[in-house]
């Protein structure tokens, strides 16, 4: 079983949740963390999957609000070991919940190319051509909650 928690700015959970974006985001296309960024991260929300039955920290994303309908998924990462078990569903669920709770009518994100196939199962559309950050190929998807 697994459950969803937020996770606090600065917690022992949080330094969990970057390291877990460290090795399943940055680390494969050789980026490192900017401290400059990691200040920005305290006012969006960060959000955790925990596996019940170590308590491991297996998967997460964060929230960034846009304006007063759109907020953003971004940092979209599962453990590889767990990838394929449905996680990323459920934790993309329960952002679009979540989302909709605090009263966003739209959740967008940008999207790797390996990765559109993903969203669309989830009902995201894409809403973008192709465009370039950092060396990387993303397309903007959206979804009305
Ligand atoms: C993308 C990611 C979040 C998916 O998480 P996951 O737990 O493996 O996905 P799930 O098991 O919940 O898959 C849900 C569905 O999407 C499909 N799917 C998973 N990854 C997919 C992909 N890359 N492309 C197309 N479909 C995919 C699954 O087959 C499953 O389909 P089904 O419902 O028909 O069985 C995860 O693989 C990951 O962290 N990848 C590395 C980081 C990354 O690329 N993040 C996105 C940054 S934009």
């Amino acid at each position: 079983m697994i459950r969803f928690i937020d996770i606090e700015f600065g917690s022992s959970r949080y330094q969990e949740l970057l390291d877990l974006r460290y090795k399943i985001l940055l680390q494969p296309l050789g980026l490192k963390f900017l401290d400059s960024y990691r200040e920005q991260e305290a006012s969006f929300l960060h959000i955790g999957c925990i596996d019940n039955s170590t308590d491991e920290l297996i998967g997460g994303l964060i929230l960034v609000p846009v304006d007063n309908e759109e907020i953003r998924v971004m940092q979209v990462a599962v453990d590889p070991a767990r990838q394929g078990e449905g996680t990323g569903r459920k934790l993309i669920e329960y952002a679009e919940k979540t989302a909709k709770e605090i009263g966003y009518s739209r959740i967008v994100m940008h999207a790797m190319l390996s990765v559109v196939g993903f969203y669309e199962k989830l009902g995201f559309t894409q809403d973008s051509d192709l465009f370039e950050e950092k060396g990387i190929n993303f397309v903007r998807m959206v979804k009305e909650l």
